[in-house]
């Protein structure tokens, strides 16, 4: 927080983006809903726009539709993406405040906002976004988010401190689970190619980040189907 105020201080800060609350490449490290809040109050304060990258975070990962919405504070800007149209054709949005929206919004031509996307509602895109937000919103889907967030919380009470990890975090629907190396912890740490043969081998795609192994499934997995998951970190956790 004083580095972030010292900065924000010299009053040249324009923006702060950020990863609310799971810093997915970064070795999926969480923080809390309350320190976003403080972060996100200074930057308010000394009037630096906070611009939220919810591309990973957003659309029900976190166990609410965004994960700023774990906030009081709210950010001016939202970079959305991944989950707006699950994953079946590239679409992206970024959305802002009125206020953001209003400084740009001018028949001075000079305000004007001089950038567009090559694809800019692309139309097929945009049919998908809405079908895939249609299932998002269903009963169903959001019985299963909780049903995952459930599952996730009753796995992680059943490993955690197992000698072989160094911590287990989970933030909504993502699990993460980092294994205890002799060698600098994070993405470049070759446990990683062990780890992803080794749940190759039982049929499953984990990609782990370096010694970080993260459960981030579809919100459609079935409960057998995460027990094989489970099974496979456990058989991991047997020795690796
Ligand atoms: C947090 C975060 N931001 C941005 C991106 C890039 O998103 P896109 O490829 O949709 O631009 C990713 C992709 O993995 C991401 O995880």
């Amino acid at each position: 927080m004083q580095a972030l105020e010292a900065h924000l201080q010299k009053g040249d800060v324009a923006a702060f983006v950020f990863e609310p609350l799971v810093l997915g490449a970064g070795g999926m490290l969480m923080y809390s809903p309350e320190v976003l809040d403080q972060l996100m109050a200074l930057c308010k304060k000394y009037g630096a726009l906070c611009i939220a990258d919810e591309v990973m975070t957003g659309f029900g990962r976190t166990g609410k539709l965004f994960a700023t919405l774990h906030c009081t504070e709210k950010p001016d800007i939202i970079a959305l993406s991944k989950g707006l149209t699950g994953g079946m054709l590239p679409m992206a949005l970024t959305t802002c405040t009125e206020a953001v929206y209003q400084a740009f919004y001018s028949d001075d031509k000079m305000k004007a906002l001089f950038h567009g996307h090559s694809f800019t509602g692309n139309p097929l895109g945009c049919a998908v976004a809405l079908a895939s937000l249609d299932l998002l919103l269903a009963e169903e889907t959001q019985y299963n988010i909780q049903r995952i967030v459930q599952r996730q919380a009753d796995f992680m009470a059943k490993i955690k401190g197992h000698p072989l990890l160094e911590d287990c975090r989970q933030t909504g629907t993502i699990l993460a689970l980092e294994f205890k190396t002799d060698k600098q912890s994070g993405y470049f740490n070759n446990l990683r190619d062990r780890l992803y043969r080794f749940f190759l081998q039982r049929g499953l795609i984990l990609r782990p980040l370096g010694n970080v192994v993260y459960v981030l499934p579809p919100y459609c997995i079935t409960d057998p189907q995460l027990d094989q998951v489970y099974e496979g970190i456990e058989a991991a956790l047997m020795g690796i």
